[in-house]
């Protein structure tokens, strides 16, 4: 392919000029969007919301304990809520001077009923005297309570004045007549709860069929963040750790057996009654709540030995499954103790349980959950079968292994203090995930795809106004559940690389071992980690005056880089996408200006050097020792910021990648694209070198730079939707991708390697996606082979996602959507029914859309957990989109009803929607969904950057649309 770019005069402005017009109108949408009317209403909805919480709380308190309210006694922290003006005292912590010491739980669960039934004996240490204890509870029935002291020579009980439940804090309090002193005690509780069916968070049902078609229900639990409540009344907040005794019962019979955290130590039939079975767990190490499972089921096993430090020592490993999916669990059994070794190592920490279990759970609400000693996980997270599972899908199984094993030290061991350093659990396991996997895996180039698959997304919401800093003020249940997000796990496991990157590996795994040793079976603090890393690096280098920059401050720099034969000088800037983002820099303690790893490589030399660019510099000056061609700032992408270069060294990077682009790394061709895409996309460079970046592709063979450059040039073709520069510009991306679509083909070959299986599909989904015709063709041929093929034979997995997509929307009618359709409800791997959920959902047809959107939201056809991601995949369809946004507004309140407002995935839903809106219509549309609908719960994050990226987009267009349309007539004359 030649440089298209040569014949292009390049112009000076990349938005000013051609956006002459639109700057006026890009004004008023600003105004509008910042208006005080604007503001006001989000500030009357957050003081209506407060309002509202203060007022349930008060009619909870006074009817549920009208005796205690007229008392003097009553508890201090709910007193105070009934002053109006203060409102925002509500307290969402427990008292820190009651804790609790051990658990002692018995759990019954009525599977045939959908109940169940339990009691809890907490013992508890009351550090000061006190006449109220306040423990978490939610939606449990407490049928009775007592306490009675522990650490007497003769223990008597301490008579319970008054309990009452305090609904906006999740609250059962406990009241007395009259002070208790310090000292040990034991509260118990008999409670009553449902097996949520349809919450699937907390002790829920979750149910399937056998392989006779029989229907099998069993229960188990989900916990974090703050849902053990549900289960049993307990301190539900990660830092009261404490040792749980676990009893559970389960029906005697049928492969019915019980699961918990640890190991089985003896189990007694016909207890409590006939037909039952009891069985009691060892007593575990001191964990926090969120970290308990239990299980009730007929799955079966598979199991493996792990070996520990001391490598003659071991302990087993398993996965569970349901019987007819046994023969799906040997992958992950394998890479699970592959992974558990290397992290053993790696940390010189053995892992502390006696066993470690998987499980692969029908109906689970996210992808994968550490509980310790029983991980579970979606079943498509978890079983592998050659038969139905891409490459991708094989690569997404070890990840998730990778993340969750290493929360058995991050997270599980070490726990954050409070929920505002989440990123210390989350941030880790999804850096760490890396690490392992690439360690187990050297061939699969899973390192490369740090930046795709972490990197690269965090950017986007971390380059908008509306971000956040990693560490962040949290407090009420909303919150908690807000703050597993992009930031807290890949801006998170970002900074972490960029740290071990530049600390070194060596310095890095001594501090982190030290940190675990430290704080195991403890809670730290984010400061505790930097202090730590501190003691491994030495006097040359500031931790956490570096670290605190990326962590406590939103946002993140582009440097600048402006070259003058060989002295270089960068200055920083915050990066925003929108070129118009105003901000007060004096809203951060540290101005948005960072301290940063500045990396570099050159034609000359291929190893990286680091200097640093400290945050209170306004520029820094060096000189290279000999002339250089090129040089690559931001060696692999490993600093979290972006590098912007004058246009003759882009225009030297363009010709690098022509004539010899493996002289750079994949993660270096990688991150030019990205960077250069992004930059433009932020007015900050020329579209038009860009989009000369991709020019060599037809030459890249390696996944990850493909993959990132569909991204950014579908992310384009989106934006272009509303305009008639689309054909023109699709026309194009045809030409681009023909080389490499004619390379990869729709034949896997057996011999292939890891990667070209992953740039193949990576290349087909492109080609179809900009309706290359013989990619459609062929598709639309494979597809009706299969349609028509009664013995339905299926496509091989690494190409079938792209022939039930392209091939539906190719050549699929009413019949072959019926026959799919079939052959959906039939399905029961987890893995192939999302892939055929995937091709229904590209039909063109308006009225089987909508069809297929009411079966979306019934149980009868797809599980509630499926169901967002079923309506996510409709609105991927242009045709669909449309369908998908009427019918969520029109049917909010019954989806408020269904997941609630904690639901994070219910809050990612409009925003996903609505993420490629680029009209002023569409912006109007849903500032009134959210006006009309103003109680976000967890979703509150996401709806402002929905804005922000909706009114971004209408920008983008304006300022950029005529521009890459001149470019296009230049490079297609
Ligand atoms: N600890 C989380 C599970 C979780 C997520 C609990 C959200 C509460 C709220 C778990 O370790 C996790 O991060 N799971 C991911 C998958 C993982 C591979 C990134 C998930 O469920 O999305
Ligand atoms: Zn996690």
């Amino acid at each position: 392919m030649t440089d298209m770019g040569h014949m292009t005069p390049v112009p000076r402005d990349c938005c000013g000029k051609v956006a002459g017009r639109s700057r006026t109108q890009n004004f008023i949408r600003k105004n509008q969007l910042d208006s005080p009317a604007f503001v006001c209403i989000s500030c009357f909805c957050t003081v209506l919301g407060l309002m509202c919480i203060l007022t349930i709380a008060l009619l909870i308190i006074t009817q549920s304990s009208i005796t205690s309210a007229h008392d003097s006694g009553i508890p201090q922290a709910y007193s105070r809520m009934t002053s109006k003006d203060q409102s925002t005292e509500i307290r969402f912590r427990l008292s820190p001077d009651v804790t609790p010491i051990e658990y002692d739980l018995y759990l019954h669960p009525d599977l045939a009923k959908g109940t169940f039934s339990g009691n809890v004996t907490i013992t508890i240490q009351v550090k000061s005297k006190r006449n109220y204890i306040a423990l978490h509870q939610k939606d449990l029935n407490i049928t009775k309570a007592s306490m009675t002291t522990y650490d007497r020579q003769a223990n008597y009980d301490i008579p319970i004045k008054d309990r009452y439940t305090v609904e906006a804090l999740e609250e059962l309090v406990v009241t007395f007549n009259e002070d208790i002193p310090y000292g040990m005690y034991q509260l118990a509780f008999d409670f009553e709860g449902a097996l949520q069916p349809d919450k699937i968070v907390g002790f829920y049902a979750s149910r399937y069929k056998d392989e006779h078609g029989h229907n099998k229900v069993i229960a188990t639990s989900k916990f974090e963040p703050t849902y053990a409540r549900r289960a049993f009344p307990c301190f539900d907040e990660p830092s009261f750790k404490a040792p749980f005794k676990v009893k559970l019962v389960y029906p005697t019979g049928d492969g019915y057996h019980a699961l918990s955290s640890m190991n089985a130590e003896s189990s007694v039939m016909n207890k409590p009654e006939l037909g039952l079975t009891t069985v009691t767990f060892a007593k575990s190490v001191p964990m926090s709540t969120y970290l308990i499972c239990f299980i009730v089921s007929d799955f079966v096993s598979v199991s493996a030995p792990a070996r520990k430090l001391n490598e003659s020592e071991t302990f087993p490993i398993s996965v569970y499954t349901t019987r007819a999916q046994k023969d799906k669990a040997a992958f992950a059994l394998d890479i699970g103790v592959k992974i558990i070794e290397f992290y053993t190592k790696l940390f010189r920490i053995d892992y502390p349980l006696p066993k470690l279990d998987m499980a692969a759970i029908p109906d689970f609400v996210s992808g994968a959950m550490e509980n310790w000693g029983l991980i579970t996980y979606r079943e498509a997270r978890l079983l592998y079968d050659q038969k139905t599972s891409s490459t991708a899908d094989q690569e997404g199984i070890v990840q998730v292994i990778a993340h969750e094993f290493a929360h058995m030290w991050f997270g599980n061991l070490v726990t954050m203090g409070w929920w505002h350093d989440l990123w210390l659990n989350e941030g880790f396991a999804s850096y760490m995930q890396y690490k392992s996997a690439d360690a187990i895996l050297p061939d699969w180039g899973v390192m490369n795809r740090f930046l795709p698959e972490a990197l690269h997304p965090v950017f986007i919401t971390d380059a908008k106004l509306s971000s956040h800093p990693i560490v962040q003020t949290v407090a009420n249940p909303d919150e908690i559940t807000a703050i597993f997000d992009v930031i807290t796990y890949s801006k998170g496991a970002s900074v972490l690389r960029m740290l071990d990157n530049f600390i070194g590996p060596e310095t890095f795994n001594w501090g982190v071992t030290t940190y675990l040793n430290q704080f195991a079976y403890l809670n730290a603090e984010t400061a505790d980690l930097f202090r730590i890393l501190q003691t491994a690096a030495g006097n040359n280098i500031n931790i956490t005056a570096i670290m605190d920059t990326w962590t406590r401050q939103m946002g993140f720099p582009v440097v600048n880089v402006t070259r003058n034969g060989t002295t270089f000088t960068l200055t920083q800037k915050r990066f925003l996408a929108d070129p118009d983002a105003k901000y007060d820099p004096t809203e951060s303690d540290y101005g948005y200006k960072w301290t940063i790893p500045i990396t570099y490589v050159t034609d000359k030399n291929a190893v990286s050097t680091l200097i640093w660019f400290d945050k209170d510099a306004a520029k820094l000056e060096f000189k290279l020792s000999e002339p250089v061609e090129w040089v690559k700032f931001n060696h692999d992408q490993v600093g979290y910021y972006r590098v912007n270069y004058d246009v003759q060294e882009w225009n030297s990077f363009v010709e690098v990648l022509q004539t010899r682009h493996k002289r750079l790394s994949i993660s270096d061709r990688t991150s030019l694209i990205e960077d250069a895409f992004s930059l433009a996309h932020a007015c900050q460079l020329d579209y038009t070198i860009a989009l000369r970046m991709t020019s060599y592709l037809d030459k890249e063979q390696a996944a990850t730079p493909w993959r990132v450059a569909a991204v950014k040039l579908r992310t384009i073709d989106n934006l272009l939707g509303s305009t008639d520069v689309l054909p023109k510009y699709r026309q194009y991306l045809r030409k681009l991708v023909d080389i490499t679509y004619h390379d990869v083909t729709w034949r896997v070959d057996g011999f292939e390697d890891h990667d070209t299986r992953r740039l193949r599909s990576s290349v087909l989904h492109f080609a179809c996606g900009v309706g290359h015709t013989e990619c459609l063709d062929d598709a639309g041929v494979i597809f009706k082979k299969w349609i028509d093929d009664i013995e339905d034979v299926r496509p091989h997995p690494d190409i079938r996602e792209a022939i039930y997509k392209y091939g539906m929307s190719h050549v699929g009618k009413e019949t072959e959507w019926n026959i799919m359709f079939q052959r959906f409800i039939e399905e029961t791997d987890a893995s192939e029914k999302l892939n055929l959920q995937r091709g229904l959902a590209a039909v063109q047809s308006k009225w089987l859309l909508n069809k297929f959107i009411g079966i979306a939201v019934d149980e009868k056809y797809v599980r509630s957990q499926d169901t967002f991601g079923c309506l996510l995949a409709i609105s991927r369809n242009p045709v669909g989109n449309p369908l998908v946004w009427d019918w969520v507004r029109e049917n909010w309140e019954f989806l408020v009803k269904r997941y609630t407002l904690n639901d994070r995935y219910l809050g990612q839903l409009v925003p996903g929607i609505v993420a490629s809106f680029a009209t002023d219509i569409k912006l109007q549309e849903l500032r009134a969904f959210f006006d009309k609908y103003p109680e976000a719960g967890a979703g509150k994050a996401y709806r402002a950057r929905a804005l922000e990226t909706v009114a971004n987009n209408i920008k983008w267009v304006k300022s950029n649309a005529e521009i890459i349309d001149r470019w296009l007539d230049s490079v297609t004359k």
